[in-house]
């Protein structure tokens, strides 16, 4: 018995460019076309859709199959789908036009281009040829930077509607030949489209990129441009230890702009996280929350909303504080929340806090940093109160996962003896600290929770 009435398998598999690959022939068009129409037709529950790797016939791309029947279909145009949907899934007639049933001359050609591939491969291996997956990795950065430059430069708002190309460049101050080459790229990376001489945004860049969209991401997302500098000082830091401003620090304006990229670029991720926080510490006898470097406030807002007895208070950098005020009164909880600046490695905590959050906090610090910080956290908490640190975990190998390992380096670029820590390390430091019941607790996405109870 299927666990759907059809499953319908589109071949994805990527190739290199100018070799024949359902990609290439729209398999990705396609993908989305059945998306939409299976949406709006009510169909997600009933019909699987799926991608799959290659299956030998990519000159006759794209390539699909409908299960449970393994009806084959060839050269599937995003106008095709409607006419699949309704004949083949709804009323049960496949549509002959695009069936190939040749099943001789289909394994034929599969095992053709198997045994073809399997000799290109082993051609390129003999020669000594840098693997694919290798010179992608080390070219990776090259499409980043077109997309960072774009969002600098702001070209999504100023492609607007549709526009040439020395419009775009007059709209922006910039050369006009060199932003003709940066459009044609963004066309070659699917962030542009471009018809006769006119670049468009795509659908994903008119909502992600523009400053009109109401899910315009380019503020926070400008924060990643501006570690990219600090990025490029790695393997200066890998060699002395530790960070090289690149930028200068007297700067005060871009130093303020880059404060508020990176408040905005911590709100789009505390937003979402900060539901599941709340969800997972709950409010059992919580009164006071002390917020350590609460950023944009995100976690105090969440459990200010959550719980109207609950009063959180947020301490963070002077400059940082007035964009936080922004987000508190925004949100209509400024009575529950309280901000204070300053600095949480030297300041007085307070004392008589029911929980105190470390949010996103203790991978700027060293490890005697943050032993210090929890053992100061621990004497700010009442008899029974709860430490709360969320970050990205290393597992025990330190090499796992990708994310955190890569993430430690972004800490080496950008602060002075941050890192990532394991979850081994963490308990070491509350136990030595004084909380007992320590414990690490995952949510779904990137970083986790370590908890820990003052006895
Ligand atoms: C990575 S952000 C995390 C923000 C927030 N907790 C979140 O998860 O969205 C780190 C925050 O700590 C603040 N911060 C850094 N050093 C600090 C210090 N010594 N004292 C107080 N706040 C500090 C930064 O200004 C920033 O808001
Ligand atoms: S790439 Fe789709 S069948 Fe080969």
């Amino acid at each position: 018995m299927e666990p759907f009435r059809f499953h319908l398998f589109v071949c994805s598999q990527q190739k290199p460019e100018g070799v024949p690959s359902c990609p290439a022939s729209g398999a990705f068009a396609l993908l989305s076309a059945f998306d939409r129409e299976l949406e709006a037709r009510g169909l997600t529950r009933q019909v699987q859709l799926t991608t799959c790797g290659c299956m030998g016939l990519c000159d006759e791309g794209p390539v699909m199959v409908v299960y449970p029947a393994g009806v084959w279909y060839r050269r599937v145009r995003p106008s095709d789908v409607s006419e699949i949907v309704t004949s083949h899934l709804r009323d049960g007639q496949p549509v002959d036009r695009l069936i190939w049933n040749d099943a001789s001359a289909m394994k034929a050609m599969s095992i053709e281009h198997g045994e073809k591939f399997r000799q290109a491969m082993a051609a390129r291996d003999r020669s000594g040829t840098l693997p694919d997956r290798l010179d992608q990795m080390i070219r990776g950065y090259m499409p980043s930077r077109c997309l960072l430059t774009a969002l600098e430069l702001d070209i999504f708002t100023a492609v607007g509607e549709g526009a040439k190309a020395d419009e775009i460049g007059k709209r922006i101050h910039a050369n006009a030949r060199a932003v003709e080459m940066l459009l044609n790229a963004l066309v070659a990376l699917g962030l542009l489209s471009k018809s006769g001489d006119v670049f468009e945004n795509t659908p994903e860049s008119a909502r992600f990129f523009a400053e009109s969209s109401k899910d315009n991401h380019r503020h926070g997302l400008l924060h990643l441009a501006n570690i990219w500098h600090q990025w490029s000082t790695l393997t200066h830091a890998v060699r002395s230890g530790t960070r090289t401003p690149v930028e200068p620090d007297n700067d005060r304006e871009a130093a303020a702009g880059r404060t508020r990229n990176f408040i905005t670029a911590m709100q789009r991720h505390a937003k979402d996280r900060a539901p599941l926080v709340v969800k997972t510490v709950g409010t059992d006898a919580v009164r006071r929350i002390l917020d350590l470097g609460g950023g944009s406030g995100a976690y105090s807002i969440a459990f200010a909303k959550a719980y109207p007895s609950v009063h959180c208070e947020i301490l963070d950098v002077p400059e940082v504080v007035p964009l936080a005020a922004e987000y508190v009164n925004q949100a209509g909880v400024s009575a529950q929340v309280s901000l204070r600046p300053g600095n949480m490695l030297q300041d007085d905590l307070g004392s008589g806090y029911d929980v105190i959050m470390l949010n996103a906090i203790c991978h700027m610090f060293s490890e005697a940093q943050n032993q210090e910080l929890l053992r100061r956290a621990y004497h700010a908490l009442r008899p029974n109160g709860r430490i709360v640190v969320q970050d990205f975990l290393l597992n025990a190998d330190k090499a796992s996962p990708q994310h955190a390992a890569l993430f430690s380096l972004n800490m080496l670029v950008n602060t002075d003896a941050g890192a990532s820590y394991s979850e081994a390390e963490y308990t070491r430091w509350m136990k030595a600290a004084g909380f007992i019941a320590v414990s690490r607790i995952n949510l779904p996405g990137p970083s986790d929770l370590m908890l820990g109870l003052v006895g």
